[in-house]
């Protein structure tokens, strides 16, 4: 329609042009091309006529003269001839001569040329006087009249043809036009989506598109840059996050959109003891930080089902609803084979990229066998993924290094889904992470996410820098983006979080009472000064490096011996994996030796818990510790560090926190540590049980308040508000897309 538009209206303006102005006046020009033509053709014929007519007027000779007259006549264009004598009156004149024509018909004198153009019953005809001479004197004038009909018949053709070669080149100047304007269109179209989207100038495809967007690009891009700066800080500094927030987002940004959430961990495992069947949440900082959110946002969460009695737990279609106290959300449970897991979860994913991503010493290692698997599996987590999708768009949040692949195969299958793949730990840098043999399958599988979400910079620039060595890609630093195969993947730094206020009933506890209860539960003396640590039983955790800090502080401050308790909780972990047992061997070894070496009586110092504990016990652990010793040799974040700065209301207790973990760049008021240097980490543990309570306050307070404000809902919200601008931006896209389309169809 607005095609055909643009083609009619200006044709029909030039048109107009043509019928009220072109050809009126090139009629004008021709009637009077034609006139002066028949003055010299008058001329002509009285120079003519002169000579031979002279003597027969003299004579007065009637019949010669109208002789003369009639031959002269025989010209198809001259109508009539008359004569009139030196006193206008008219002598002589072919039968033809209109009655209308006098001598005098000119008023002129017969001396003078005189031509005029009379309207008379048949047309206009062209009547001219031209004085007759002879030996300089002037004896009458002939009368000429012309018929122009034959004008008026040539300026009707004239017209008709101007008309029609005129429209023939309005016609063609419209289409040309058009077809420049359709052309330019696109080109804008396509330069401003790219604008959008926050392309550069530099593709050679666009450039061509973009050239005349030039002066304006850098300045919508800034603008496009600001308000969106502009309404993070305005949104980041003036929520208050909360599940209610996040509620608010799903409902208002995302239209009560679809969550669905992928990871390997379930929150919530069912476990046959006996004849009973308990509910166990499992060690996971992954489940930590989203099983809140989910409680805010319901959906699904896809996970493998690995509690024992997990099959008789769910409905027919593999679902049981969590929280079992008060049902918020729904797991969807994924059955893994004995084979499955052990190449998947063990193999790939915890002895070749665990450790790759982990610069902790611990050699990465790489089988085939476990990366079949690893493919097997992410693609029964996409089947799982399509089946539970109830829309053709979801928002699929998929987490962490278990599903590196996935990303990819749910853009294949569900290309309008918006995928935000979440990795928990580090990403190290291109060499380190160059030693896997599948390197490009594991970032080509990344980067079929719409987000994908690092906990530092540091990570997420260590990932462009990977992508930039292994693939053919285009990086824009200053958008956080990558384009590859046809796709955008925005990278962007979420530092995970927990949930403020704690949801938990340990909180309600006065601090001294929890003291007393660990102190009793434990048979430690009741004036025991408590550390705590609390992990899985990990290499990456630094536990080992953490007793020799133990033994090396009661090394120098023997005094401590007998007060002081180091309880360190270690939540067995992966531990099918031989490193994994080498490794719980040598942590019990050492707490062995080190307790051998100070020990007096019951007294130990190190109490080292081999076991699972349930969040609340372990806050209770947090808040009866005068520190919480974190030492991870490299960590994406750790939410121990959080949680235990989260359970201190009281304002009381220090933070002796790893300088590698991701937690270190927030909680800057932690006594800040290399794990690696015993003596700094024993200096650190005698200033945490000698610093004076002001101090515990100032810094306990600020980390409070660092958690209080980023807490986990921010980092949700963060990442689904992005996500909703990124939908937001595709719609537009694609309304722009079919209005195109529309024009041109319509056009067609
Ligand atoms: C880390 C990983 C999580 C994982 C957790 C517990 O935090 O990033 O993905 O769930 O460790 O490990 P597990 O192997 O027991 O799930």
């Amino acid at each position: 329609m607005r095609l055909s538009l643009r083609f009619i209206v200006p044709l029909a303006v030039a048109l107009a042009l043509i019928a009220y102005a072109v050809v009126p006046l090139v009629d004008r020009f021709t009637l009077k091309w034609f006139e002066r033509d028949l003055d010299i053709r008058t001329s002509l014929i009285a120079n003519a006529l002169q000579e031979p007519l002279e003597p027969l007027i003299r004579e007065g000779s009637r019949t010669k003269v109208l002789r003369l007259f009639d031959r002269i006549l025989g010209d198809e264009r001259l109508f009539a001839l008359g004569f009139c004598n030196p006193n206008h009156v008219l002598v002589y004149k072919t039968l033809t001569f209109p009655a209308k024509v006098t001598c005098a018909v000119t008023g002129a004198e017969p001396a003078a040329n005189v031509s005029r153009v009379v309207e008379q019953g048949r047309g206009p005809i062209h009547v001219a006087i031209r004085p007759l001479e002879s030996d300089g004197v002037v004896y009458g004038s002939l009368v000429l009249v012309h018929d122009m009909s034959f004008v008026q018949r040539r300026s009707d053709d004239t017209k008709k043809y101007v008309f029609y070669l005129f429209t023939v080149i309005a016609a063609i100047i419209s289409l040309i036009t058009v077809v420049i304007a359709e052309l330019s269109w696109r080109g804008w179209v396509a330069g401003f989506k790219a604008l959008i989207r926050g392309e550069t100038f530099g593709r050679a495809g666009g450039e061509v598109h973009m050239r005349e967007l030039r002066p304006v690009a850098r300045d919508l891009q800034a603008l496009i840059r600001d308000l969106e700066s502009e309404r993070r800080t305005r949104d980041d500094s003036q929520i208050n996050w909360s599940p209610e927030t996040l509620r608010m987002i799903l409902r208002n940004d995302l239209k009560g959109e679809e969550v669905l959430i992928v990871s390997n961990r379930e929150p919530y495992l069912h476990l046959r003891r006996n004849d009973r069947i308990e509910v166990q949440r499992p060690a996971s900082g992954l489940v930590t930080a989203l099983e809140p959110v989910m409680r805010a946002c319901s959906g699904t969460w896809i996970a493998h089902g690995s509690g024992s009695a997990d099959r008789e737990t769910v409905d027919g279609s593999d679902h049981v609803m969590v929280p079992p106290d008060r049902p918020a959300y729904r797991i969807r449970r994924v059955w893994l084979s004995q084979e499955e897991e052990a190449g998947y979860y063990y193999g790939f994913a915890n002895s070749g990229l665990w450790p790759l991503c982990h610069i902790a010493h611990t050699r990465p290692t790489f089988r085939s066998a476990d990366w079949e698997a690893y493919e097997t599996v992410n693609r029964k987590f996409a089947d799982t993924v399509v089946q539970e999708a109830a829309t053709r768009d979801p928002i699929v949040l998929v987490q962490d290094y278990h599903f590196a692949l996935l990303p990819r195969m749910i853009r294949e299958r569900l290309p309008d889904a918006t995928v935000i793949t979440f990795w928990h730990i580090p990403w190290p840098n291109p060499e380190a992470f160059g030693i896997c043999p599948w390197r490009e399958s594991i970032l080509d599988g990344l980067l079929g996410s719409s987000i994908l979400g690092f906990h530092t910079q540091f990570h997420c620039n260590n990932f462009f820098d990977t992508v930039d060595r292994y693939l053919e890609s285009r990086i824009d630093r200053e958008t956080y983006t990558i384009s590859y195969g046809g796709d955008q993947t925005a990278v962007h730094r979420y530092p995970i979080s927990i949930e403020w206020p704690l949801h938990s009933a340990t909180m309600e506890k006065p601090v001294a009472q929890c003291r007393a209860d660990v102190r009793g539960r434990n048979g430690f003396a009741p004036d025991a000064v408590l550390v705590v640590g609390v992990d899985r039983l990990d290499y990456t955790k630094g536990i080992l490096e953490r007793f020799l800090a133990v033994e090396r502080f009661l090394e120098l401050e023997p005094e401590w011996i007998g007060k002081f308790v180091f309880v360190q909780i270690a939540a067995p972990s992966r531990s099918r994996i031989d490193e994994y047992q080498n490794f719980e061997e040598r942590v019990r070894a050492l707490a062995r030796r080190i307790n051998g070496r100070f020990s007096v009586g019951a007294y130990a110092p190190i109490c080292l818990k081999v076991e699972h504990h349930e969040p609340d016990e372990v806050y209770e652990y947090y808040r009866a510790s005068e520190a919480c010793f974190v030492s991870s040799l490299h960590d994406g974040m750790n939410l121990v560090a959080k949680e235990f700065v989260a359970s201190r209301d009281d304002e009381r207790g220090v933070l002796i926190l790893s300088q590698f973990t991701g937690a270190s760049r927030e909680l800057a008021e932690a006594l800040i540590v290399n794990p690696y240097d015993v003596d700094q980490c024993a200096a650190a543990l005698r200033l945490s049980l000698t610093m004076p309570e002001a101090e515990q306050r100032d810094r306990m307070r600020s980390m409070r308040g660092e958690v209080q404000e980023f807490n986990v809902f921010r980092w949700a919200g963060r990442m689904l508000l992005d996500a909703a601008q990124m939908r937001m931006r595709s719609r537009l896209l694609a309304r722009a897309d079919r209005g195109r389309k529309l024009i041109s169809t319509r056009g067609a």
